[in-house]
């Protein structure tokens, strides 16, 4: 194939020319674990074994103390917030780029989200932005590691100790992360994990928190269970709290995910530095940057248009590439705009009838977080699954090939 074929959406032959390579996520070691939960009739979590051996073994892959297990991504966000006590009215500082999850617990717990801007080479949290926002009211920081990929976290946790902010850490999208060699969602006080259908792992949905915290601990296994102390068998509320239980069904998918986890990361990680190279050679695109020091494990394969070299717009270009049989978006995982563009945010209408929980002073612009912005213009983001063949990913990148070199020599 050359690149100077023909576009597809012109007719011309596409660049994916073989089906994707298939595989299927859950298989005998699922129904193994699940049939034992189901032959022990009990489904729930802390009468059962699955659930507290998840957080065994999923805590000790990480090297911590606790792992809490949970019903989702967002309940272990909620969670992890709700555990650290923070009063009602603090700031907590966190990606203009992420997904709602992230931000549900927050608001739930009255809690203020501040955005910073994004880095412009890798799309995670800018720290000079995340520095240049902490106020008087700001209690932490919740670092979203995007697309696989971890966010600076020494500069992060400089800021934090600086300004005696906690550090919280989402790692929805970063299973296995290495950061210098330690993993993303062991640096913060307590981090975040997520396990629906997206993600690397799933069980349907579900989630997990990490700590090395004893009191976090404690406070989080209440967090998710109505404020149930079922340890010393007390009923006797003392703090708000949903019901936010894994139950054995998702603990024995999940036991069975997790033990796959290293692989399938490893996988998406040579198959995205295979693109990478590619995508090196190619004029007018460039690859997420993977600072020194940090593996990628591409939850997203995410790449910047050069606008000036390829005289299009990131939906040119993106129909493009999928008339050429590749699969992608140009909205990133937000549908389009930064967080604190949505309606939500906009109108301040978390909760019916009341502005709660903005503070009167707060408001989101358009314009406050430039970088992220601007990003809408020119990313284009995409899945590498771990099932895709080394011949996939050559299609793939002939496709953008063909793409950028019609868009920067043919198109007039
Ligand atoms: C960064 C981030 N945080 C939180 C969540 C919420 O996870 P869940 O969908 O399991 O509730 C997601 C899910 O997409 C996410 O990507």
């Amino acid at each position: 194939m050359v690149l100077e074929e023909k576009l597809a959406l012109d007719g011309g032959p596409q660049a994916k020319r073989t089906p994707f390579g298939k595989g299927t996520r859950h298989g005998e070691a699922e129904k193994q674990l699940l049939g034992e939960v189901i032959d022990s009739d009990l489904l729930f979590y802390f009468l059962g074994t699955k659930v507290f051996e998840l957080q065994r073994e999923f805590a000790a892959m990480y090297g911590r103390k606790h792992c809490i297990a949970c019903s989702s991504g967002t309940a272990a966000v909620h969670i992890a917030l709700g555990a650290l006590e923070l009063p009602a009215g603090s700031e907590v500082i966190t990606s203009s780029i992420t997904d709602m999850g992230s931000l549900t617990g927050l608001l739930y717990q009255g809690l203020v989200p501040v955005f910073a801007d994004v880095e412009p080479e890798t799309l995670n949290m800018d720290p000079a932005s995340v520095a240049a926002n902490i106020t008087g009211k700001t209690r932490a920081i919740l670092v979203v590691h995007h697309a696989g990929l971890a966010a600076d976290m020494d500069a992060m946790l400089d800021i934090g100790r600086k300004h005696n902010v906690r550090v919280v850490e989402d790692c929805a999208q970063a299973y296995c992360c290495d950061y210098k060699g330690r993993l993303a969602g062991t640096m913060g006080e307590i981090s975040a994990f997520s396990l629906n259908h997206f993600k690397h792992i799933t069980c349907g949905s579900g989630g997990m928190v990490l700590t090395n915290d004893d009191r976090l601990r404690y406070l989080a296994s209440l967090f998710l269970d109505k404020c149930y102390q079922r340890e010393e068998k007390i009923r006797n509320p003392f703090f708000l709290a949903p019901n936010y239980q894994m139950t054995e069904l998702q603990g024995a998918v999940a036991l069975a995910q997790i033990r796959k986890v290293q692989a399938i990361v490893d996988r998406r990680n040579r198959l995205g530095e295979r693109l990478n190279a590619h995508l090196r050679e190619i004029p007018g695109v460039a690859p997420q940057k993977v600072p020194e020091g940090l593996k990628h494990t591409y939850f997203l394969y995410l790449f910047r248009l050069d606008l000036e070299t390829l005289g299009c717009s990131a939906a040119e270009f993106s129909r493009a590439l999928a008339a050429e049989g590749v699969p992608n978006s140009a909205q990133l995982i937000t549908g389009g705009r930064p967080v604190y563009l949505y309606d939500i945010f906009q109108k301040r209408s978390a909760l019916p009838g009341t502005e709660w929980p903005f503070s009167p002073g707060r408001h989101y612009r358009k314009g406050d977080c430039p970088v992220a912005e601007a990003a809408f213009d020119c990313w284009i983001t995409m899945n590498i699954y771990e099932h895709y063949t080394e011949e996939d990913i050559d299609q793939i990148a002939l496709g953008i090939g063909k793409v950028a070199h019609h868009f920067a020599h043919v198109r007039v």
